[in-house]
């Protein structure tokens, strides 16, 4: 199944260019941990299997957007527990504010969606347990109008994988490789669990 490092490769890129397509994906929604030793869950909202760069959306409000734009180092966490498979990825991470391709991911995301950006930023403090939204919209689908000065605080978190380990369970022996990019290929090699 795993026998050599080119099948090991073809399955993370599978898994990969699925997890975001596939909602009940366990892969869909990875930890990603930045530079201050923080992480948290992010949904994975594409994959470019070409050149292996993750997307991911954000407020650029978020602390986590401050972290990275000072510090790029990025991990990213996956875990598919019917698989068994855990892939652990390193790469470089950027805050993408402007251009076509936040122009439409912004458009294709739902007003719901849509609306997160409209209210306080994340981690902002309150008095009282708050969803951080305007009150005129708590349960309110807004209009395209409303939502025009949400899309300044919305932002794509680009993550361009440089290495990665994979491991795989198994009762005969755990598996593991570890891979990293030479120029425009990966090379890997085995490694003990
Ligand atoms: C299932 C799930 C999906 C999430 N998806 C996102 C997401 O796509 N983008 C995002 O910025 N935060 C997402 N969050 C919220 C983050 O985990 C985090 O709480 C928030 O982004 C603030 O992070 P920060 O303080 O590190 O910036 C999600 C949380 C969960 C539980």
């Amino acid at each position: 199944m795993f026998d050599t490092l080119d099948d090991v490769l073809a399955d993370c890129r599978n898994r990969l260019i699925r997890a975001p397509r596939d909602r009940k994906s366990p892969m869909h929604t990875p930890v990603i941990v930045t530079g201050d030793v923080d992480a948290r869950v992010m949904v994975l909202r594409a994959f470019d299997a070409a050149d292996w760069r993750l997307r991911l959306h954000t407020d650029t409000r978020a602390p986590k957007a401050r972290v990275i734009a000072a510090d790029p180092r990025v991990a990213v966490l996956f875990y598919d527990k019917g698989a068994k498979v855990q892939i652990r990825a390193r790469g470089e991470g950027e805050i993408v504010r402007a251009g076509a391709e936040v122009d439409a991911a912004w458009a294709a995301s739902t007003r719901f969606a849509r609306r997160c950006y409209m209210g306080e930023g994340p981690g902002a403090a309150s008095d009282a347990p708050t969803s951080g939204l305007p009150p005129e919209f708590e349960g309110v689908e807004p209009d395209e109008a409303q939502l025009e000065p949400a899309r300044e605080n919305f932002a794509l978190l680009r993550i361009r994988v440089m290495t990665f380990d994979w491991l795989y369970l198994a009762h005969t022996g755990h598996v593991r490789a570890q891979f990293a990019r030479v120029g425009e290929a990966w090379q890997g090699r085995w490694v003990a669990p």
